[in-house]
């Protein structure tokens, strides 16, 4: 213990930080106030939030509706467990995500905390309905580099994400399938023909033992922001429905606006039988998660014993507090027209990435509602690989907060933030290329 009296260097002697290898001592940045896209160091300096704090900021730092619908539910309810009882708040969020899904009288919501506890949820609730109809199956399938959070199922799903081959040993078995991915221009029919014949043979020979699939709907994000057509999305989801095997929809990253409608599914024709929601849940500042079921899969639950009953929870489950936060955020999606901010913010990134794209140190930008991105040109793609985080201290240095996925540049910032703003970020994220 050094007995630091710094704030950062309280930190180095008391906490262990997500993703990060504390043995390179990388500096830490002390944050002390954020506002609107804005967030302030202790020295006073300014950055713009262009990863919307870990994709979970949607109208802004430092919303009054989001402080007084927390601190008025505080003093009316802060918490209850919610097995056995219920309240307004959790009622009321159910009932408008189901409306927000077109899923009223469809479907049926199940609270837990974070995005990865939402997966588990659903791929507990995708495997239980096989148990519990008497033909059990345990396979999952899964799109090639994906990620769908850090607890053992979620990481299960995601081992192809390359994040976690410490824990090879503790996974379970998936099948991975080709996913054709999207640069530039939205097709890519010949690579999509290909991947779909790989997996009808797939089919074919496993069908009958798939327990379901997850897929990270448009857009793969921890993986790279790697984008993919709606068009193959719903020819492969609809391969799946034909063989009644549940489809799980993780719009963690995507939900709630960011890919240019509410919900991600709805660019697709394809409906989900079930759907993973959080981050941007309550406008990024509690922490929930929420997992929508159709009613076939709630049906299958229904029983005289607990043995058919779903034996998952969370101690804050439904946790009012967050709920309120939740009901005052889809309130701030109206008031202040989140999708056509989204439209703003694209049509502003996109003119900025077209004028990047013919650098030569940039490659495959890509743009796909309020999520902008561009690959460094021959550099190492490794998640710690170095030229991205180079160029992303650089940008820090500039007043610009990024966090880049190896040597992929993805901006995602809340809806809040102005045009002038945008362009400020691209000007610095150019002033650094030149250097
Ligand atoms: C698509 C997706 N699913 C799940 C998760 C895990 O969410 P959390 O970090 O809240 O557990 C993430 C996190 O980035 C994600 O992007």
């Amino acid at each position: 213990m050094k007995n630091s009296t710094t704030l950062t260097g309280r930190d180095q002697d008391s906490i262990w930080h997500p993703f990060t290898q504390h043995g390179l001592g990388r500096p830490l940045l002390p944050i002390t106030e954020a506002k609107g896209s804005t967030l302030r160091d202790e020295t006073g300096r300014e950055y713009l939030d262009m990863i919307s704090s870990w994709w979970v900021n949607l109208h802004g730092h430092g919303r009054p509706e989001l402080a007084k619908a927390i601190s008025d539910q505080v003093l009316r309810l802060d918490h209850v467990q919610f097995a056995g009882a219920t309240h307004e708040p959790a009622v009321l969020l159910a009932e408008r995500l189901l409306e927000k899904a077109c899923l009223t009288g469809a479907g049926r919501v199940f609270y837990s905390d974070n995005g990865s506890t939402a997966v588990e949820s659903a791929v507990k609730i995708a495997h239980q309905h096989w148990v519990n109809r008497g033909t059990p199956r345990h396979l999952f399938a899964t799109l090639c580099g994906a990620y769908h959070g850090d607890t053992v199922g979620a990481m299960s799903m995601g081992r192809s994400s390359g994040f976690f081959e410490a824990f090879g040993h503790l996974l379970f078995e998936t099948v991975t399938l080709p996913v054709p991915l999207i640069w530039k221009d939205f097709a890519n029919e010949d690579e999509e023909n290909e991947a779909l014949a790989e997996i009808t043979r797939l089919m074919e020979s496993e069908g009958e033992s798939l327990a379901g699939l997850i897929v990270e709907p448009l857009v793969q994000g921890a993986g790279g922001m790697r984008f993919h057509s709606a068009g193959f999305l719903s020819a492969l989801c609809g391969m799946f429905r034909e063989r009644g095997i549940p489809v799980i929809f993780d719009e963690v990253m995507t939900g709630f606006g960011r890919t240019g409608s509410f919900f991600a599914y709805q660019q697709t024709e394809f409906l989900p039988d079930l759907i993973c929601l959080s981050k941007g849940i309550t406008g990024g500042i509690m922490p929930l998660a929420v997992t929508i079921a159709s009613n076939d899969l709630f049906d299958s639950f229904l029983g005289n014993d607990f043995s058919r009953a779903l034996a998952h929870g969370h101690s804050y489950t439904a946790n009012p507090v967050a709920c309120a936060a939740a009901l005052a955020s889809l309130d701030l999606h109206e008031s202040t027209g989140s999708l056509e901010q989204v439209a703003r913010i694209n049509r502003c990134m996109a003119r900025h990435l077209g004028l990047l794209s013919s650098h030569p140190k940039i490659e495959k930008t890509r743009i796909l509602g309020g999520i902008a991105a561009f690959d460094l040109a021959g550099t190492d793609s490794d998640y710690s690989a170095g030229a991205g985080r180079e160029l992303a201290t650089m940008l820090q240095g500039q007043g610009v907060l990024l966090r880049p996925l190896g040597n992929v540049i993805y901006l995602i910032p809340p809806y809040c933030i102005t045009d002038k703003e945008i362009d400020r970020a691209f000007e610095a994220i150019l002033s650094c290329l030149g250097k």
